[in-house]
């Protein structure tokens, strides 16, 4: 345990840093903490990045962002996801340059899970929740199998890295034991934390969340770029020769992080960055818009867009902002040194939310009203700082379906549907017989994980392993 001494000389310069900043109320129940409570406050309190927050209070906090409107925005140039036929030979040759990279060991994956989830309602990380129609598999063991089965296709040793945050980091770590490691080499697991940042009522003031604790929120997925560098994590990677990180959001159990051609396209075209979209489902899905301003590619997020914008049609009446930002990419590991190196700051986003804190009388109050700000920086945000930055379109029913929602759109019900679906359209492609019901939909429940196969392509290899499905199945491939 800390002497009383030291706890004292930390408290006193604490208490001087606050005061000049009028936040010293957050010490105002100092005198009745035991001495580990003092040293944990003391612990958070010499952790709020101060040089940073001093101007953000002022310009995002107390008084709105000047947002600057959008300028010139052009839709952004996208690769397609089906090539004409006078690019056939070029996506062909980017699959084998992607190939050659993955067995080369020279791609990391990188999940980004160190959100709060608070939309979903799930009571835990939500790569904790299952996710899989049959089996009940959860998001991460979904991921984890596809880096072995990867591990395994292209005979080399994949790296995963998962940030988490503070407020899930112990119970992710916790999961990932108690799961063996989803039979992984926890050498090839990096777990780090991203930084966390104090919550702020509306006239500035930090907000308590206990009598010895500040209120914190993970600093958006932006903090992804220099959590990896602080970590150590990106030094582990360049030791090992990785060169490209193959980067997505927990919340998609379609993602395909080792699919080839993507991979392929990013490195044959010297992009540092890369994005991957999907034709939009209407003109104001709530996804972000990837556009083109002034020759940089930029994400413009879905509450930032003009209305008219989102609505407007080109000359054939098709609409003229249609790439949603799907939250894929691939970063070259150069590339992230480059910006985490520099002066460069991302901007930060001001989310107001309700958060529960402790009144000047010590008890907890849950707000039912938004009372706190919440600052977030997000890693589309670098895009325009990338060059040669890769817009590649995808196919939804093959790579996206997120899971955030607790029913309706993007929810388990979309995810599950389009899993199988998925599955059902691999299976037909290979010359399984299915059922289906009179309008056509799939029939049974059949579900390929990705240790059975990682693509289409895989299918054919283990077709003598399917057996005939029924009407009303369930039927797990693995
Ligand atoms: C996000 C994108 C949106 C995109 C959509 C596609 C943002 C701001 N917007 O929307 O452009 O079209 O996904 O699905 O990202 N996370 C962290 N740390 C944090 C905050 C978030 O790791 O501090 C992770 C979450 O765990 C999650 C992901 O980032 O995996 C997405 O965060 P979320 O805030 O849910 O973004 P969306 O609004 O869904």
């Amino acid at each position: 345990m800390e002497s009383t001494q030291s706890i004292d000389s930390r408290f006193s310069s604490c208490q001087e840093q606050l005061s000049s900043r009028g936040q010293a109320h957050v010490l105002r129940f100092w005198d009745g903490l035991t001495i580990d409570e003092k040293a944990s406050l003391l612990g958070e309190l010499e952790a709020v990045p101060w040089d940073v927050l001093d101007d953000l209070i002022l310009t995002h906090i107390v008084n709105q962002p000047v947002v600057a409107a959008p300028g010139d925005l052009e839709p952004a140039k996208v690769f397609p996801c089906h090539p004409p036929e006078e690019r056939k030979a070029e996506y062909e040759r980017a699959i084998e340059v992607g190939e050659q990279k993955l067995r080369a060991g020279q791609v990391a994956a990188m999940t980004v899970a160190g959100g709060q989830g608070s939309r979903l309602g799930f009571d835990g990380p939500k790569g904790m929740l299952p996710v899989t129609p049959v089996g009940s598999y959860t998001l991460f063991e979904l991921f984890a199998q596809m880096v072995a089965a990867a591990q395994q296709k292209y005979e080399t040793s994949i790296p995963w890295c998962v940030m988490t945050s503070e407020a899930n980091h112990a119970q992710t770590l916790a999961y990932f034991e108690s799961k063996n490691w989803f039979g992984l080499s926890p050498d090839d697991v990096y777990m780090f934390s991203q930084q966390m940042l104090p919550a702020f009522d509306l006239a500035g003031k930090l907000i308590m969340s206990s009598r010895s604790g500040l209120a914190l929120a993970p600093n958006g997925h932006g903090g992804s770029i220099k959590a990896l560098v602080d970590s150590g994590t990106l030094a582990k990677l360049k030791a090992r020769s990785v060169t490209v990180i193959s980067y997505f959001q927990v919340d998609n159990p379609l993602v395909k992080p080792f699919e080839p051609l993507g991979i392929g396209l990013h490195v044959s075209t010297g992009s540092e960055m890369a994005i991957k979209v999907i034709p939009k489902a209407d003109d104001l899905e709530r996804v972000g818009n990837v556009c083109s301003e002034q020759g940089r590619v930029r994400v413009v997020e879905y509450s930032d867009f003009p209305e008219a914008l989102a609505k407007s049609r080109d000359a054939n009446g098709k609409r003229r902002f249609d790439s949603g930002n799907a939250a894929i990419h691939f970063f070259d590991v150069d590339f992230v040194e480059r910006v985490a190196g520099r002066s460069f700051q991302m901007p930060y986003r001001r989310a107001v939310k309700a958060v529960s804190y402790v009144n000047e009388s010590g008890e907890v109050i849950v707000p039912s009203e938004p009372n706190a700000v919440k600052l977030e920086t997000f890693v589309f945000d670098v895009l325009p700082l990338a060059n040669n930055p890769l817009v590649l379109e995808i196919d939804r029913g093959e790579e996206f379906s997120p899971v955030k929602n607790a029913s309706g759109s993007d929810s388990l019900d979309t995810a599950h549907r389009d899993l199988i679906a998925r599955s059902y359209r691999w299976l037909t492609a290979a010359g399984v017989s299915l059922p289906r019901s009179a309008d056509k939909k799939p029939g049974a429940e059949v579900v390929i994980m990705p240790s059975f196969a990682l693509d289409a392509s895989d299918v054919s290899r283990g077709t003598s392993e399917v057996p005939a499905i029924g009407a009303g199945e369930q039927v797990l491939l693995q």
